[in-house]
């Protein structure tokens, strides 16, 4: 098993080189379903889940013919199985991406039911009740959903919550249905929209990107094409976060600040002074950070998967915060850890109360999601003593390089192996 040891080594300084979004790589990867022909993707963060939605699509019969760094040109004319088995869905529950796409060009497609997870019971009924009103049939047998139609029908589909991959399975099962999609309530997250831009390259007929309302023109084939992954909005966020409780002057290269607006306002309203570009980020924090209140929402509003890294900064801010989770239940899982790093937080429901403190004091700590694992690692670089974080293949799962990023802006991190 490996750990990441961390030791407080003051402020922040220098350059971080921001990696493709993960949620946009992961649908992109699977949009490839959709065409016989080479799907080429550059700017693909490498990640666990990547490697992941890799081995799904392999595993269905599709062919990597170029697997560089960052690099993948992946074909699926040989597609010659339909289902994502469980141990994949199980470690990854984005492998429901598969469904939208490999029903509408294969005829059938099976996937593992995600089952609960540690953020919350994370249904998928949205999908299915998408994909039912473009004519599949649904079954659900020995804890799969199977789905299967000789043709979808395009559908008027009312969305009855905002969802990121209910959007994205219905969007790109959309674009080779037979006749019009209107997709209301859609999902307008950045990765959402860089899903839709790949998809129109391939040949789709898309209305009101960006917007709530996706109207989807069915075509009766999509090509190839060569797309650029969009920067990953949450990692450049949870390094701004980082310098933000650390201090210092860092400039992230390669992100995409118009689709971080809220986070960025957040930390300009807890003392930090961000400047941007096209694409770039500086921040500059010479002060304790004041404590901001925080409530998750779907895009623009503030993302959930910065939830936690906000958190562990309004846990060393001046003064007390109140943090508002309203996208997934069960989200604190980093709150026991951070108040035995001597943070004091409260949490009730949906909602926690930080009260911020001077010092946390570093331990070992483990976290059972993603970005409660990165809300760790921030403790870390501000805590007293060392922190030791076990279980880090949560991090792995969406951070390229972490220790490397942080270290090269002179952070005391290090990846150590268990023997
Ligand atoms: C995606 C992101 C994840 C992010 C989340 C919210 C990917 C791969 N993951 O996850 O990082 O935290 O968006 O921004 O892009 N829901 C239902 N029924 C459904 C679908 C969703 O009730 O059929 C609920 C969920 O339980 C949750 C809310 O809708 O409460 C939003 O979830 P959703 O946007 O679907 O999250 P994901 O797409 O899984």
């Amino acid at each position: 098993m490996e750990k990441l040891k961390i030791r407080a080594n003051g402020a922040l300084n220098g350059e971080i080189t921001i990696s493709g979004a993960k949620n946009a790589a992961l649908p992109l990867l699977c949009a490839s379903l959709l065409t016989r022909e080479t799907l080429h993707l550059t700017n693909v963060p490498m990640l666990r889940d990547v490697k992941t939605t890799q081995k799904l699509l392999q595993g269905m019969g599709a062919r990597v013919l170029t697997d560089n760094v960052h690099e993948f040109e992946i074909n699926c004319s040989n597609i010659n199985h339909t289902c994502a088995p469980y141990d994949l869905v199980k470690t990854m529950r984005a492998s429901i991406l598969v469904l939208g796409p490999t029903l509408a060009h294969f005829g059938e497609a099976q996937v593992s039911l995600p089952g609960g997870c540690a953020i919350g019971s994370r249904p998928v009924d949205q999908h299915l009740k998408g994909l039912e009103a473009m004519g599949a049939d649904i079954s659900i047998e020995h804890g799969y959903v199977k789905v299967r139609a000789q043709q979808l029908q395009g559908a008027h589909i009312v969305m009855d919550m905002v969802t990121v991959t209910g959007t994205e399975n219905l969007l790109m099962a959309a674009t080779l249905a037979n006749g019009t999609t209107i997709l209301e309530n859609a999902a307008i997250e950045p990765e959402v929209t860089d899903l839709a831009d790949c998809l129109v390259k391939m040949g789709a007929n898309i209305q009101g990107i960006g917007t709530p309302t996706l109207t989807i023109q069915g075509v009766d084939k999509l090509h190839g094409c060569s797309h650029s992954v969009v920067p990953d909005r949450i990692e450049a966020g949870t390094f701004l976060c980082a310098v933000a409780m650390t201090g210092g002057k860092v400039v992230l290269k390669k992100a995409a600040p118009k689709t971080m607006q809220a986070v960025l306002e957040k930390l300009s309203e807890a003392g930090a002074i961000i400047e941007v570009g096209d694409d770039w980020i500086a921040i500059d924090m010479h002060q304790r950070p004041k404590a901001v209140d925080v409530r998750t929402l779907p895009y623009p509003a503030f993302p959930t998967d910065m939830q936690a890294q906000f958190m562990v900064m309004n846990a060393i801010a001046t003064g007390s915060s109140k943090v508002v989770e309203t996208i997934f239940e069960n989200r604190f899982m980093h709150v026991p850890e951070l108040n035995r790093m001597g943070a004091q937080i409260s949490a009730e429901g949906n909602t926690a109360i930080i009260q911020g403190v001077e010092q946390l004091s570093g331990t070992t700590v483990m976290a059972t999601d993603l970005r409660a694992s990165a809300s760790l690692v921030l403790a870390g670089l501000v805590a007293s003593g060392e922190t030791t974080i076990e279980r880090i293949y949560h991090l792995d799962r969406g951070y390229e390089n972490i220790e490397q990023k942080l270290g090269d802006v002179g952070a005391i991190i290090e990846r150590v192996h268990d023997h």
